[in-house]
């Protein structure tokens, strides 16, 4: 698709970048990075209302696109000269519409709208890179045109839901607020409303999570039944794990940008996650929408919990599990002939040490990169954790041991692994301890 043929209300042009001087060119680079920003919170914050899969891929394409957009704009903002504690924050206008879209809680509304601002975006960068001529601003030039594609590269997922088109107001054209940073990045808090639990595909057969039979297959044979219940098994999980990520970069304002762009890549993993699953399962000649689903399930054990409990029970608690799970399962499941899934377990593997590796960093953020304090959090996260799930509704099979390096059954940890998902040496030593010094 060329967004530049579809009409975009308002028309959006950029100023002759040639002509300006360091600061007005900053001014617009900031206009541009705090719409992006603002905007990839925003959608993000739907992605739990989105069940179907053709939406979920857009909203998540989308945000990867104005973080990414974003990340790129933020860099050379400091290249311009601009003081990150002097980067202002989005226009009144956009403040506006965003909190507007925000209370309105209507996830086919705010696609509609991203993917006009997608269109802008695309159209705002073609012009502004054609207006970058000179030498001066050459590293504008290139700048504006990888914008240019990934704004194009969002859109992709669009085509195919026929959204109604949506006018973008002033959301592009206002300037951006100058002065003192209110948060890290500059961005602001969002009205979202809250969303306790989340949208299951609308074809999806469900089963109570209480009661609910989801028998496991025998452990000990490694057959077509047991490899499409793994491959079956993660898919919900990769909702939860698209979802929660999301949610959190619309919910916190506050972190710096590396929080965003850590959360949008672990989201987009999780939706490819998704997409790889179910080609698996077609290639098994299995339709993956036969598949009943938990409800409740994890996400509303951490729906509009604090960021270090979110961050805990999904990855640092959760996802690490998978890090034994997966590294055992590759080489088995291919001497045992299933080299395709092998394969794509082993890339899976690589996204989830990845995805542990952004918790715990995060998590020593917040707790100032002290281990202990982490580690008390994990386990007081964990207590809450399980009143949670007996609060919620979701069975014992959601519980976790609260002391997380006690030795929980799974067989001996992989220490290399662990080390490179980001655990503390001290982590470390304790599970080589508790599972009897392997280390
Ligand atoms: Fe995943
Ligand atoms: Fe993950």
């Amino acid at each position: 698709m060329n967004s530049e043929a579809i009409p975009v209300t308002p028309a959006i042009d950029s100023p002759a970048i040639d002509s300006l001087v360091i600061s007005e060119l900053a001014d617009f680079e900031l206009r541009l990075y705090h719409g992006a920003l603002l905007a990839g919170r925003l959608l993000a914050g739907f992605a739990p209302r989105l069940g179907d899969i053709p939406p979920r891929a857009a909203l998540v394409s989308a945000v990867n696109s104005l973080i990414g957009q974003a990340e790129l704009l933020h860099t050379r903002i400091g290249e311009l000269r601009v003081p990150r504690e002097k980067m202002g924050r989005p226009s009144v206008a956009a403040v506006e519409q965003a909190a507007e879209l925000a209370r309105a809680d209507d996830p086919q509304r705010a696609l509609a709208w991203g993917q006009a601002l997608l269109r802008g975006l695309a159209r705002l960068h073609a012009s502004a890179r054609d207006n970058c001529t000179a030498e001066t601003t050459y590293h504008d030039r290139r700048l504006h045109e990888r914008c240019r594609v990934l704004a194009e590269d969002g859109l992709t997922r669009f085509a195919e839901l026929g959204l109604p088109a949506a006018d973008l107001g002033d959301y592009l054209s206002a300037p951006h607020q100058a002065g003192a940073s209110v948060t890290p990045t500059g961005t602001v808090e969002l009205p979202l409303v809250a969303c306790p639990a989340r949208a299951y595909p609308s074809w999806a057969p469900r089963v109570p999570a209480i009661g609910g039979q989801m028998p496991d297959p025998d452990p000990s044979k490694l057959d077509d039944e047991t490899v499409v219940y793994l491959l079956r098994k993660g898919v919900q999980i990769e909702f939860i794990a698209t979802d929660v990520p999301l949610r959190s970069m619309a919910d916190f304002a506050d972190l710096p940008l590396g929080f965003y762009t850590d959360m949008n890549r672990h989201a987009h993993d999780e939706m490819r996650h998704t997409h790889l699953l179910f080609s698996e399962l077609a290639a098994m000649g299995v339709d993956y929408k036969q598949f009943p689903y938990r409800d409740p399930d994890l996400y509303a054990a951490m729906a509009g919990q604090p960021l270090d409990h979110r961050m805990i029970v999904l990855s640092r608690t959760g996802e690490d599990a998978a890090i034994e799970v997966f590294g055992n399962a590759v080489p088995k499941l291919r001497a045992a002939g299933y080299e395709s899934v092998a394969i794509m377990f082993d890339h899976v593997l690589a996204d989830e040490l990845r995805h542990v590796t952004y918790a715990n960093r995060w998590l020593g953020h917040l707790y100032d990169g002290d281990d202990l304090a982490v580690e008390a959090a994990t386990e007081r996260c964990l207590i809450r954790h399980n009143e949670i799930v007996d609060e919620v509704g979701l069975g014992d099979y959601a519980k976790r041991e609260p002391d997380h390096m006690a030795f929980r059954g799974r067989g001996r940890p992989n220490l290399e692994l662990r080390a490179m998902a980001g655990f503390s040496e001290r982590d470390l030593q304790r599970l080589s301890a508790a599972s009897g010094g392997a280390r």
